[in-house]
């Protein structure tokens, strides 16, 4: 028999229909699955007995996060009932599953999960789920809700009409740039590069929420990771101008003072950050065939999240302080610096920026959330939260996939990421670490403790120039670590 889990008491599932589940093992096994909570009787479960617990139990269902055809996102499906039962149509072929039984008339069948509503104390039920594998440990280490548009209205819209649209590569739009190009891409990968290619910050992130709702809803089937000749991701992304002149070296960045030169130092991170989530999918998926649709949904999905903080954080800004808005103080790129080190090696890649990079965001996040707080800025510690909440998952995703590179290639995940950091980072992965942020995120303190790069700046420096050299002739995927010995 395998084991049930406690997922969360049912009132924390009112405030949506839909929850992605992770799950980990404690041999660093991912597992995904949705919640589906078809009652819509929500506001009469809130602790009061007017439903039944066995009606409410009825309505929950719990399905594996990807098709079993071809590993489409279910998150986003539809729902239809047929005859007696509920089926999940799959938004890629339409193929239906039973949502009780996964079963479907195509032969093929999806893993579902029981779940039962237990009494807890104080008269509220629990939400307890069947876990996937006999004998295997399993530990909650996500439920978020599925963004639904009901539920989840985006933010209201942001005038950055102070930055020019022009493009420092680019040549100059004489119209706004729409959000679908004429052109128009018809992959994930070429979305992600044109994303890339975006300067104006607001349009790259109209068009990063355009391109997932189409990859999650079906209307982009074709990931074209394994194309014959897939766009090539810029060697760093555009900025527009008056961006770029102010793009300075990271050690002249005045020191964080104020709140509003704080937001907008948060909000500048956040603009790379979505772009890292881009190209790790336009740099690496090609590079890698054997990647499963489960890596684009989770990196999809991180694009969202740091477009949503990106205009989080500058509504905060303009709100606080019109008169900076952003784009008005310097920045810099010394997180783009850091991932152009890793152009070589995905696995480098995950180490370096999603589990070096955004794991210390875990470490540093609670401190600026209370130096908001004692400010007596309870809009910015909301944002901040909701930041820190997501960046958990970032760290799981970069975790998850981390590890599933080194199965793939037989090797040890904790001395390989610490021999990654080595190779590209220089001086220690400072303390104080947030441990249980990071052991949420599967980052126990073996990968971390102790750990000093001792990366050499000159020969990345002649790498980089090597690669600029040969960028005409070969594509900047250079040789990767595992798909060379795969
Ligand atoms: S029916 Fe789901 S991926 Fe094809």
């Amino acid at each position: 028999m395998s084991q049930k889990l406690l997922v969360a008491p049912y009132k924390q599932l009112l405030t949506h229909f839909r929850f992605l589940v992770t799950l980990r093992s404690q041999e660093g096994k991912y597992h995904s699955l949705i919640i589906f909570r078809l009652s819509t009787s929500g506001d009469v479960a809130l602790g009061e007995a007017s439903e039944s617990s066995d009606n409410i139990e009825q309505q929950l269902y719990a399905m594996e996060a990807h098709c079993p055809h071809l590993g489409a996102d279910i998150s986003h499906a539809d729902i239809e009932e047929c005859e007696d039962s509920m089926v999940l149509v799959c938004p890629w072929h339409r193929y239906d599953f039973d949502l009780r039984t996964g079963q479907s008339d195509t032969g093929l069948k999806a893993c579902t999960y029981a779940i039962e509503l237990r009494p807890a104390e104080g008269g509220i039920d629990e939400v307890w789920l069947q876990t996937p594998e006999e004998g295997t440990n399993w530990r909650l280490v996500e439920l978020r809700p599925v963004s639904e548009a009901f539920a989840d209205p985006p933010p209201p819209p942001l005038d950055l009409s102070h930055l020019s649209s022009h493009s420092t590569q680019a040549t100059t739009p004489a119209e706004p740039e729409p959000i679908v190009p004429d052109d128009a891409p018809t992959t994930l990968i070429q979305w992600a590069v044109l994303i890339l290619n975006t300067a104006d910050p607001m349009l790259k992130v109209q068009r990063t929420r355009h391109a997932v709702e189409l990859y999650r809803t079906g209307k982009l089937k074709v990931i074209g990771h394994r194309a014959s000749n897939p766009p090539q991701p810029p060697e760093m992304p555009p900025r527009v101008d008056s961006f770029s002149k102010n793009t300075v070296d990271p050690l002249k960045v005045s020191r964080r003072k104020n709140r509003a030169v704080m937001l907008h130092a948060l909000a500048n991170i956040e603009q790379w950050a979505i772009d890292l989530a881009w190209d790790i999918i336009a740099r690496y998926g090609p590079a890698h065939p054997e990647l499963p649709p489960a890596f684009f949904s989770d990196f999809t999905k991180m694009a969202l999240d740091e477009s949503k903080h990106f205009t989080l954080l500058t509504a905060r800004l303009s709100a606080l302080s019109p008169t900076t808005p952003y784009g008005s103080m310097p920045v810099h790129a010394s997180l783009w610096d850091s991932a152009r080190v890793t152009f070589a090696s995905l696995r480098a890649r995950l180490a370096i920026i999603h589990l070096v990079h955004e794991a210390r965001g875990l470490d540093v996040n609670p401190g600026t959330i209370e130096k908001f707080r004692r400010a007596g800025d309870s809009e910015s510690v909301d944002v901040l939260e909701i930041i820190h909440a997501d960046e958990v998952t970032h760290v799981t995703a970069g975790h998850r996939w981390f590890t599933w590179v080194c199965e793939r290639e037989g090797i040890e995940p904790i001395q390989t990421f610490r021999d990654e950091v080595r190779k590209g980072w220089k001086g220690d992965i400072k303390g104080p670490f947030n441990k249980e942020a990071r052991e949420k995120a599967g980052m126990t303190p073996e990968f971390y403790e102790n750990l000093r790069g001792e990366q050499d700046t000159k020969g990345i420096e002649a790498k980089m120039k090597n690669l600029e050299v040969n960028k005409t002739t070969e594509p900047p995927t250079v040789a990767l670590h595992w798909t060379s010995r795969t």
